[in-house]
C-alpha cells in the first residue's frame, strides 16, 4: 500500500508540473502578438469623416461603447455616455466583460501604434489579451486606411470620465482567451466597382455576421449555416432571434426587393425617441438599427448585392417569442 500510496503522490504531483508547465506556456508565449508599432495618425479632416461614418454607422465602437437605452427601439445610445463605455456582456458560464471607455479620458495617453494594436489584433496597452465580443478579429481584416480613420475618430470624442468594472473569466476561457489575438492581416478595401466584394467588405466591418451567422462551442461558424439567423438575445430584457437573411424566399429575405432592404434601414435615419409600451419592448431589437441607418444607400445597397449571393437555406425563425 505505501508503494501505491507514493506512486499515486508522484503520478499527481506530475499532474501537477504538467499543468504548471502548460499554464505557464500559456502565459510566456501568448498573446502571440508583435509589439505595438510606432506611428502617427494624422488627423485629417477626410480621414475623421471616414471614421465617424464608419465608427457611427457601420462598425459600431460607439454603439458597443455607450450606454444603450432599451426603453427606446434597438436600444439608442445614451448621448452623455458616448464612448465612455461600461455596457456589460453577460457570457454565459463563460464570465462577464464591459465595454471599456475609449474617450480620451481613458486612451488619451496610448500612442497611436497601442490603440491599433488593441483593436485590430486584440492585446491592450498593460498586454491583456482581450475578449473577442471586442471584434478585433474582423477589425484586423478591414483596410488598414478605414482602421486608422477610426481610430482618429475616437481621439476625436469628447472625454468622459468614468471607471469601468474589471471583466471576470472562468476557468478555461481566462487561459483560451489567450491564444486568440492575432497579428492583424490588413486587406486592401475593393472598390465599389466591384458590388459584390465590396458588399462583403461592409457586411463584415458591419458585423452582421456576429448576430446573424450561429457559432459552435469553440465560436467557430457553423458550415453551410451562414446567415441562418436563429442567434437568441436577452439584452432588451425579452427574447429576440436573430432573422434569416439569406435568400429563401419563405424563411429569409429572398422575396425582399432592394428597395424593400434600404427602405428598411433607412425608415430609422430619424429615430423616434419615444418611450416603447409593453407590446412593443416584447418585439423590440437588439439590431442596432439606427445606426445601420445612417449607412449611404449604394454601401446598403452593396450589402444587400452581397447577401444575394448567399446560399440560400430554410430556417424558419420566431425572432420574438414572448410577443403578445
Ligand atoms: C460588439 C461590441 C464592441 C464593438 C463593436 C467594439 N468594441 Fe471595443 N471592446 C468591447 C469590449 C466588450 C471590450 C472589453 C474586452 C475585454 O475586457 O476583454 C472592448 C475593448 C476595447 C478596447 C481596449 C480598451 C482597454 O482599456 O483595454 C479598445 C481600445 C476598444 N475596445 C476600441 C474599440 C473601437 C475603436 C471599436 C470600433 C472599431 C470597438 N472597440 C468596437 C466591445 C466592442
Ligand atoms: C446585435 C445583433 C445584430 C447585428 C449586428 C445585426 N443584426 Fe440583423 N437582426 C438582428 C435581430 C435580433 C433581428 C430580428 C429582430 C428584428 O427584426 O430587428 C434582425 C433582423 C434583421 C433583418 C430583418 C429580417 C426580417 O426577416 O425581418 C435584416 C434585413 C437584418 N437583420 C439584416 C442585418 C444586416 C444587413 C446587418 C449588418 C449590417 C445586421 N442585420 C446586423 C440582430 C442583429
Amino acid at each position: 500500500m505505501r508503494i501505491l500510496g507514493k506512486i499515486i503522490l508522484v503520478l499527481l504531483l506530475l499532474v501537477v508540473v504538467v499543468a504548471a508547465c502548460g499554464v505557464g506556456y500559456l502565459y510566456l508565449v501568448y498573446p502571440n502578438v508583435p509589439a505595438a508599432p510606432a506611428f502617427k495618425i494624422e488627423p485629417s479632416p477626410e480621414r475623421l469623416a471616414r471614421g465617424q461614418y464608419l465608427s457611427d454607422h457601420v462598425v459600431g465602437c460607439t454603439t458597443c461603447h455607450s450606454q444603450r437605452d432599451w426603453t427606446r427601439y434597438s436600444g439608442l445610445i445614451k448621448p452623455e455616455t458616448l464612448g465612455r463605455g461600461g455596457d456589460k456582456f453577460d457570457l454565459g458560464g463563460a464570465g462577464v466583460v464591459y465595454a471599456k471607455n475609449i474617450t480620451p479620458a481613458a486612451i488619451g495617453s496610448w500612442t497611436d501604434g497601442e490603440l491599433l494594436r488593441a483593436v485590430a489584433a486584440g492585446v491592450s496597452r498593460d498586454g491583456t489579451p482581450l475578449f473577442p465580443l471586442m471584434p478585433y478579429p474582423h477589425f484586423g481584416q478591414m483596410s488598414e486606411d478605414d482602421v486608422h480613420a477610426v481610430l482618429a475618430y475616437i481621439r476625436s470624442l469628447k472625454a468622459i470620465e468614468g471607471a469601468v468594472p474589471d471583466r471576470t473569466l472562468a476557468f478555461p476561457m481566462n487561459l483560451i482567451v489567450r491564444t486568440i489575438p492575432t497579428a492583424a492581416a490588413f486587406q486592401p478595401r475593393p472598390s465599389p466597382d466591384s458590388k459584390v466584394a465590396y458588399g462583403k467588405y461592409m457586411t463584415d466591418a458591419a458585423l452582421c455576421s456576429d448576430c446573424h451567422t450561429p457559432i459552435d462551442d469553440r465560436g467557430q461558424p457553423l458550415p453551410g449555416r451562414d446567415f441562418v439567423g436563429g442567434m437568441e438575445f436577452i439584452e432588451t430584457g425579452y427574447r429576440v432571434r436573430s432573422a434569416n437573411i439569406t435568400p429563401d424566399a419563405d424563411t429569409g429575405i429572398g422575396s425582399w426587393t432592394e428597395q424593400q432592404f434600404i427602405d428598411r434601414f433607412k425608415g430609422f435615419e430619424t429615430p423616434s425617441n419615444a418611450e416603447l409600451g409593453d407590446a412593443e419592448r416584447r418585439q423590440n431589437t437588439v439590431m442596432p438599427i439606427t445606426m445601420y441607418a445612417g449607412m449611404t444607400r449604394e454601401d446598403l445597397s452593396a450589402i444587400y448585392a452581397y447577401l444575394r449571393t448567399l446560399k440560400p437555406v430554410v430556417n424558419r425563425v420566431n425572432k420574438f417569442p414572448d410577443a403578445k
